[in-house]
């Protein structure tokens, strides 16, 4: 076994953690199995306790482990999805901590497609217990050195995978219940899950703290951002400059000759491309320490439902009281 990994498995085994890559954010990984382990993660992240962690498993053998009363929908998404960017909330089984599922009755699941992630859960051979490795309520990591800036010093290792190819966290769908319920949208789309299990997915019941990220302001930069239209982009950025203040853009098209005096970022123009460097871009124009983040909406198409939900969320004023 690579050495690296060896170490990983170790300190995993002795109650450690360890930020892994996973195809969609960097995970803040711990045994699954060992509720001390687990209760780490949230001291690191300065998580509240009733927040559920999602399960990192390799095989679809492990479902069961965890979960019970499982829907023939589970495993058409999972065969269809998995290893992939999609979370299933199912009821749990019998005997799992409620360190992880935050004293519900629901477990959430995902077998994650990079390949330090399936190296590190096949060597280890248990679930691990992962969310987002960011701080709580700040933006998910999509490389080692995000982490390694806001929690190095505060976890056992770091294995670094390079840039996530997707960027943004995982659908999540709920199947617990009688009606499959989309939790949070990610890169697999509705449509794709309908299309899958033939079933309609109803809104989901906001029930906080449920699914932290559904409710407000989450993936946050500490910078203040609004989503601003293209039209009227320059001219609210030229007023804020002319106020004093320092402004950054990001936007889907490159700036006018008159805007040299104003941070512009252009964004991808594919949703992939656009979700893929989304945080690294906001990460890198909150650094700059401007008084504003000013984003161009994407446009529209349910590709990009994932990506406008997650700016919203990112948005001032879109409430404070819940954070992930
Ligand atoms: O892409 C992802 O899902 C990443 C990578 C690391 O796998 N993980 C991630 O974890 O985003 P986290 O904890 O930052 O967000 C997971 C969301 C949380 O909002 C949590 O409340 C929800 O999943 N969740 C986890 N277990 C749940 C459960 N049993 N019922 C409802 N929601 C659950
Ligand atoms: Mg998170």
């Amino acid at each position: 076994m690579n050495p690296e990994l060896e170490k990983a498995v170790s300190i995993l085994r002795r109650g450690g953690l360890v930020v892994f890559p996973t195809e969609t954010v960097y995970g803040l990984g711990a045994d699954a199995h060992n509720p001390e382990a687990v209760k780490k993660i949230f001291s690191v992240k300065g998580r509240p306790q009733a927040h559920p962690v999602i399960v990192h498993i390799s095989t679809l053998e492990q479902i069961e482990q965890w979960a019970c009363a499982v829907p023939e929908a589970a495993y058409q998404l999972a065969e269809r999805f998995w290893p992939g960017p999609l979370t299933l909330v199912l009821r749990r089984a019998a005997g799992v901590s409620d360190v992880i599922t935050g004293g519900q009755n629901t477990i959430g699941l995902r077998m994650p497609a990079h390949h330090i992630a399936q190296a590190l859960l096949a060597a280890f051979g248990n679930g691990i217990a992962a969310p987002s490795a960011n701080r709580y309520g700040h933006i998910s990591p999509t490389t080692a050195q995000h982490v390694f800036r806001e929690l190095g010093d505060k976890v056992d290792l770091i294995l670094d995978g390079g840039s996530c190819a997707v960027g943004i966290e995982s659908t999540i769908v709920d199947l617990s219940a009688e009606h499959p319920a989309l939790l949070r949208p990610g890169w697999i789309s509705v449509q794709q899950l309908s299309a899958t299990i033939k079933q309609r997915l109803v809104e989901a019941q906001v029930t906080s703290p449920r699914v932290p990220g559904s409710t407000t302001s989450h993936y946050a930069p500490d910078t203040k951002l609004a989503l601003i239209n293209a039209e009227q982009l320059t001219m609210v950025a030229d007023k804020l400059v002319g106020e004093g203040k320092k402004v950054a853009v990001l936007a889907r098209s490159e700036p006018l000759k008159s805007c040299a005096h104003i941070i512009w970022r252009v964004a991808p123009q594919s949703a992939a491309g656009y979700a893929r460097t989304l945080y690294a871009n906001l990460r890198e124009l909150d650094a700059l320490s401007c008084d504003w983040i000013l984003v161009e909406p994407p446009p529209g198409g349910p590709d990009w439902d994932a990506i406008k939900d997650r700016l919203a969320r990112a948005t001032v004023g879109c409430g404070d009281e819940d954070f992930d």
